[in-house]
């Protein structure tokens, strides 16, 4: 399928680091190809919007700083499901129609898609209904997306959340403090699992492992034991309370978001063990830097593949990253396969293996 052609590329979902890099290496590989490459704006906003919102993109329009730059030039979304999409009145209306008929009008040939699950799985939707061709790109700091080792951001911000107790550690023990870092991740545990075994973290609570309020005062008991004066925890936004209760925070115009964990445990914490406990909420901060090489190799190997895929005629897959290889996967068979925590992964066994308090089904 090589020749003349138009593709279009939209980041969708909350952004993260190495969304431009994976832009930049497709803009790069198409016009290898000769083809022009569309840039469709906030995701699938600018489809919906008329007129179209979009921009054609050329590998002369990069000024070299774009492998580095956080964000994406393009805008996202992570509202507004066009198949349940809210209308000013209130009410919702299916607007599935006039994003197909926004990509017919752009006469996209095909359509890189670089979203989390739940954008990959709007969009595939869209492509079944709309007879469109489309290859997906995972990219999102929850590190969720099955069938990939990794999706671009998840790199990056875990080497935040690592610098973030880096910089707790010195303060917790000049204060003799237990120090709570909660980080994002929705519903799976990757970033507080990474970056807390990374920065020596004594308490790691993750969605996937149930806790108990004892467990964590016995491991503060045993660190105090062994002469030190400080702990560190760091805690995943969607662990529950003790109570089973998922906490969120209202924000204006009633999105709820994750949050509030970390001053929750906090509390019990220091009324269990008698210590002095602050907390750190890291939020959007573990978005929003520059890629760190990880990410920016893995971006610009999959926009790449993405390509590359389109030059073979093979749609409806999502590029993945497995065993030091860039691969291709069914896009349905990831989308399917939510990616948490593995139980009896190594990463669970080391932090164990260090005496981490986990959770209530440790050893330690
Ligand atoms: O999915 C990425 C993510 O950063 C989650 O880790 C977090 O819960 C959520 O997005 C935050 O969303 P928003 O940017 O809408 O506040």
């Amino acid at each position: 399928m090589v020749g003349e052609k138009r593709i279009g590329i939209l980041t969708s979902g909350g952004d993260c680091a190495g969304l431009n890099a994976v832009i930049r290496a497709s803009v790069y590989r198409a016009a290898g190809f000769g083809w022009t490459v569309v840039g469709l704006k906030e995701g699938t906003m600018g489809l919906l919007s008329r007129p179209l919102r979009y921009e054609v993109l050329r590998p002369e329009m990069f000024n070299g700083n774009i492998l580095r730059l956080g964000g994406t030039i393009l805008g996202t979304t992570n509202k507004g499901n066009p198949f349940h999409f809210p209308m000013a009145d209130g009410s919702h209306k299916d607007r599935s129609e006039e994003i197909i008929g926004g990509c017919r009008e752009l006469g996209l040939e095909a359509l890189i898609v670089i979203g989390g699950d739940g954008s990959l799985e709007i969009l595939r939707k869209l492509a079944q209904q709309g007879g469109l061709n489309i290859v997906g790109i995972p990219k999102t700091i929850d590190n969720d997306v099955g069938l990939t080792e990794s999706s671009v951001g998840f790199d990056t911000a875990v080497t935040v959340a690592t610098e973030a107790l880096d910089r707790l550690q010195p303060t917790a023990a000049s204060h003799a403090r237990v120090m709570v870092l909660e980080v994002m991740g929705r519903d799976a545990g990757h970033i507080a699992l990474y970056a807390g075994i990374a920065g020596g973290a004594d308490v790691i609570l993750i969605p996937e492992v149930p806790y108990s309020i004892e467990g964590i005062a016995g491991k503060i008991d045993r660190v105090r034991k062994m002469g030190r004066n400080f702990a560190l925890v760091v805690v995943s936004e969607a662990v529950k309370t003790l109570g089973g209760t998922v906490m969120q925070k209202e924000y204006h115009g009633g999105e709820k978001r994750f949050g509030g964990i970390g001053d929750y445990l906090s509390e019990r914490i220091a009324s269990a063990t008698g210590a002095e406990s602050r907390v750190t909420v890291l939020g959007h901060v573990q978005r929003g830097s520059s890629p760190s090489w990880r990410d920016r190799l893995l971006a610009t190997t999959f926009g790449v593949h993405a390509v590359d895929l389109i030059a073979e005629g093979k749609f409806d897959r999502m590029v993945a990253w497995s065993n030091r290889q860039v691969v291709d996967v069914p896009l349905d068979k990831a989308i399917a396969h939510y990616q948490a925590v593995e139980l009896d992964g190594s990463l669970l066994k080391t932090a164990r293996g260090l005496g981490i308090y986990i959770g209530d089904e440790t050893t330690d």
